[in-house]
């Protein structure tokens, strides 16, 4: 059986094409079935739709409070079955009531190896500190922002020449890697 899962976005959706990518692959237990964007420029839109993959625009302002957007991303999401949900680059933090509602079936990457460099800027932030070590973490959501039980990592290494967007583009390609196989462990139930 193939496991429903839906990817919200907020941006350009490389990790939602890696995890479209994987979900390809013959036996992977899972599909993505439904991409929801909060923003109408969400380039990875694009990207869903030719892979004939349903997707939503769900714009977080047109509704008056947290809640209400949040019970729209819920309902769209029951009504298309989706079991698990896969936060890729979606700019929103969410609140109680979403995340107690997809509670074990709600997972984030983040750009850092969590629990360093939570919140923005993280590539910046890490040249700055002069770590030897970055990467990337997928990690249960909970109500605090960038926590939440870890189920992967990778680090790659910080090189002297680095700049934050050379250092980006190594755990981008790491990130590409680890969702897909943190996806695969969740469904397995091998977390
Ligand atoms: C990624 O670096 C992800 O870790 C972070 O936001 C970025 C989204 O990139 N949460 P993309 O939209 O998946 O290309």
């Amino acid at each position: 059986m193939s496991v429903p899962v839906g990817v919200l976005i907020s941006g350009r959706g490389s990790n939602m094409q890696a995890l479209v990518k994987a979900c390809e692959t013959p036996g992977f237990p899972a599909h993505i079935a439904l991409v929801i964007a909060n923003r109408p420029d969400a380039k990875g839109l694009e990207f869903a739709k030719t892979k004939g993959i349903k997707t939503k625009l769900i714009d977080h302002t047109v509704y008056q409070t947290k809640q209400e957007f949040e019970a729209a991303l819920t309902n769209t999401l029951i009504e298309n079955g989706i079991q698990i949900v896969c936060l890729a680059g979606f700019m929103r933090l969410l609140g109680t009531g979403f995340v107690n509602e997809w509670q074990g079936k709600l997972i984030n990457i983040h750009p850092s190896l969590l629990p360093a460099f939570k919140g923005l800027n993280t590539h910046k932030r890490a040249l700055e500190s002069g770590v030897k070590h970055h990467g990337c973490t997928v990690h249960f959501v909970d109500a605090e922002m960038d926590e939440g039980p870890i189920i992967g990592q990778m680090a790659v290494p910080v090189y002297k020449t680095d700049t934050p967007d050379i250092l980006s583009a190594r755990v981008l390609g790491e990130e590409h890697k680890l969702y897909p196989a943190c996806l695969y462990r969740l469904v397995r139930g091998q977390t």
